[in-house]
């Protein structure tokens, strides 16, 4: 449990690391896809998530469904850069995988500030030429953009597309989600797309409760937003029919509500 732990979470700094006693979003989340990056508090946390809401593991697939429809809709659209923003630990079909069907060229660059995760990135996915990890925070994306531009890893003069998937909800609101986005959106050409995931306020109240207790001052805190919070990270972009929605009914009408709510969107920067 975590009271039983030797540190608590509120002395532990919210920049990932090593610490085996500290949950990590990446490794809760390779858990839920069935990877096997993951140590035992990943699993004690994905555990009791799973015993209020099963689903949680059908879910997660839903997202990477939805991250791969964002990117072939880009793709399709004439994008040809992809910037995957807390892109986690590497799990097939990738974006440069999914890009490359429809583009050979596709030059994607894989950004996250988890150790472990940019390890697997540079190890797994960085071989290729036009494909790049990058291990930086979100929370300063001043440095991303200073690093992209003067890598030479992406051209801002065309369009790109930015997909922050599961992300933006470990970003507390003093440290500014909307005005990360925007130092995104002001230097995307028109054309861009942009596509998000993030967790809802919809959610059932028991998650919502149980993750708050679990990962609090952790780097894996939640805040859970509301459609209009989520659509407002959109400010500069149209948004693309459905809208906010939960992730799955981009996907299909039919498929399930789950207890856990992920809002999927996808917008268009027009000029
Ligand atoms: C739930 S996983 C989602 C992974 C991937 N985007 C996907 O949908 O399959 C969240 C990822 O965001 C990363 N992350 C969280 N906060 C971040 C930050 N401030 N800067 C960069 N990455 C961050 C985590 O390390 C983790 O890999």
């Amino acid at each position: 449990m975590v009271e039983d732990r030797e540190d608590t979470l509120s002395d532990i700094d919210r920049a990932p690391g090593l610490n085996p006693n500290v949950p990590s979003s990446a490794r809760i989340y390779d858990y839920m896809l069935g990877g096997k990056d993951n140590y035992d508090i990943d699993r004690e946390v994905a555990h009791r998530m799973l015993a209020i809401a099963p689903d949680t593991k059908t879910l997660a697939w839903f997202i990477r469904q939805f991250l791969v429809k964002a990117v072939e809709m880009a793709a399709d659209a004439g994008v040809r850069q992809f910037i995957d923003l807390g892109a986690g630990i590497p799990t097939s079909p990738n974006v440069h995988e999914t890009a490359r069907k429809i583009e050979p060229s596709a030059h994607v660059v894989y950004i996250d500030n988890d150790p472990i995760v940019h390890a697997h990135c540079d190890a797994l996915l960085a071989h290729s030429p036009g494909v790049t990890a990058l291990k930086a925070d979100i929370r300063q994306p001043d440095d991303i953009i200073d690093r992209l531009k003067t890598g030479s890893l992406i051209d801002f003069n065309e369009p790109v597309a930015l997909l922050i998937i599961g992300v933006l909800h470990y970003v507390m609101d003093d440290e500014n989600p909307y005005g990360i986005v925007a130092k995104f959106r002001d230097v995307m050409a028109p054309g861009s797309f942009l596509a998000i995931t993030h967790a809802s306020g919809d959610t059932h109240p028991d998650f919502i409760g149980q993750s708050q207790e679990d990962t609090n001052s952790s780097p894996s805190q939640v805040v859970y937003r509301t459609r209009e919070d989520t659509a407002a990270l959109f400010d500069g972009f149209d948004l693309i029919d459905p809208g906010v929605v939960p992730a799955q009914e981009w996907l299909d009408d039919d498929l399930p509500a789950t207890r856990l709510v992920i809002y999927g969107a996808i917008g268009r920067k027009s000029s």
